[in-house]
């Protein structure tokens, strides 16, 4: 991205919490714990300051040009390494892809870029703040859609991919559109990792990601839905990071976990949980912080996990961690 960034496109009682109860389907937990969609979109809080700025040159309100009925929309598959880890060693041998699509106008011959991350960068995304003045961890993780106007060519193209994978009318684009938007106001935060029971290809999905290339699949699932159709020539296959844990458990949320005294010892665990991370303003950092993570769940079989604003206990087993380039196909 020409906006530089670091995008790419984590004493336990079990599930008897009020809440907890609320979510479970007759007292059977459904998994992958869906997940949460806002009614809009918060705003971020002005402790969480962008060292890129988000969608620089996007439109400021998110607006989508309409397009005439008639017009016919081509749509591209576009995919680039997050620059970042294309250099020095232990960098490039972590395939890390962002994703985004790409569309053309027939009648007007513009282009535009359409894609989904993180506000604050991936580190943030991943590992929270701890601040002296505040008992929970502070998130900065909120990720959104950016569309703005054109397509960096030779960006994606030089050492990733730029196909034409369909083409749409002018109205579906503007229904495509109008979900776009919906999608961006109510999916409001970025999650890293995927958790699953294990390796294999139809283990247990605990918690899913949600971050670029999830963003990608719910786009094209869109388009299939509204009758486009999407061929690749190219296998087409995305970044995914896991974690491996037994049945996770379900702890709680910040007011339930750090505004109450009966939950000291859980609250001081899982702040010294991610005092572990260092601030993490480079991809380097990033790495590092993922090593010691490593190091810390091999030694404790502990994670927690934070989702929906929620926390979980994921009782960590072999392999533990895993970054992945797999196939996805088109729907
Ligand atoms: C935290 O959980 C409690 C108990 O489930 C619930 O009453 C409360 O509304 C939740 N707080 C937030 C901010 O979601
Ligand atoms: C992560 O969040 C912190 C706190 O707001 C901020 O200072 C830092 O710039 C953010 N990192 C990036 C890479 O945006
Ligand atoms: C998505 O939300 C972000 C954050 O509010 C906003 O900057 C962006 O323009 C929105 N994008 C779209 C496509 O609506
Ligand atoms: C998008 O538009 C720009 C500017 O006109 C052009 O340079 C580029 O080749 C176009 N890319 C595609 C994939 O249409
Ligand atoms: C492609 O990768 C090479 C080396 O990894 C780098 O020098 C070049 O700038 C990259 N091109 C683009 C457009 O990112
Ligand atoms: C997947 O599930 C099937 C039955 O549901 C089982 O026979 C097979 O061994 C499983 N595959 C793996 C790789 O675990």
């Amino acid at each position: 991205m020409k906006h530089g960034a670091f995008i790419l496109c984590f004493a336990l009682s079990y599930c008897f919490h009020e809440g907890a109860l609320s979510r479970t389907i007759n007292g059977q937990r459904t998994w992958p714990v869906p997940y949460r969609r806002y009614d809009h979109r918060p705003k971020t809080d002005p402790y969480c300051q962008a060292l890129y700025p988000f969608c620089p040159t996007g439109d400021r309100d998110g607006r989508i040009p309409y397009l005439r009925d008639t017009d016919v929309v081509e749509v591209f598959r576009l995919q680039a390494p997050v620059w970042e880890f294309k250099y020095g060693d232990l960098l490039g041998k972590v395939h890390i892809m962002h994703d985004a699509i790409g569309f053309r106008s027939s009648e007007t011959g513009r282009n535009y870029t359409m894609e989904w991350y993180e506000l604050f960068q991936l580190g943030n995304c991943t590992f929270p703040h701890l601040r002296a003045e505040l008992s929970a961890p502070f998130w900065c993780n909120q990720g959104a859609a950016c569309f703005f106007e054109g397509i960096d060519d030779v960006h994606w193209m030089q050492n990733g991919t730029l196909e034409k994978i369909g083409k749409m009318t002018g109205a579906q684009f503007n229904e495509f559109a109008k979900w776009a938007q919906k999608d961006n106001e109510t999916g409001i935060f970025y999650e890293t990792w995927t958790v699953r029971a294990d390796p294999s290809q139809n283990s247990t999905t605990w918690f899913d990601s949600y971050d670029c290339s999830q963003f990608v699949h719910r786009a094209y699932r869109k388009m299939a839905e509204m009758g486009v159709t999407l061929t690749s020539s190219t296998k087409t296959s995305y970044t995914k990071i896991y974690l491996f844990s037994g049945e996770p458990s379900y702890l709680g949320n910040d007011s339930t976990i750090f505004g109450q005294p009966s939950a000291k010892a859980l609250a001081d665990s899982i702040r010294s949980f991610y005092n572990a991370f260092r601030p993490h303003q480079s991809p380097q950092n990033f790495i590092l912080s993922l090593l010691e993570i490593l190091e810390n769940v091999v030694l404790d079989k502990t994670f927690y996990l934070l989702y929906n604003f929620e926390y979980w206990h994921l009782p960590m087993k072999a392999p533990y961690l895993r970054i992945t380039y797999e196939e996805v196909p088109l729907p």
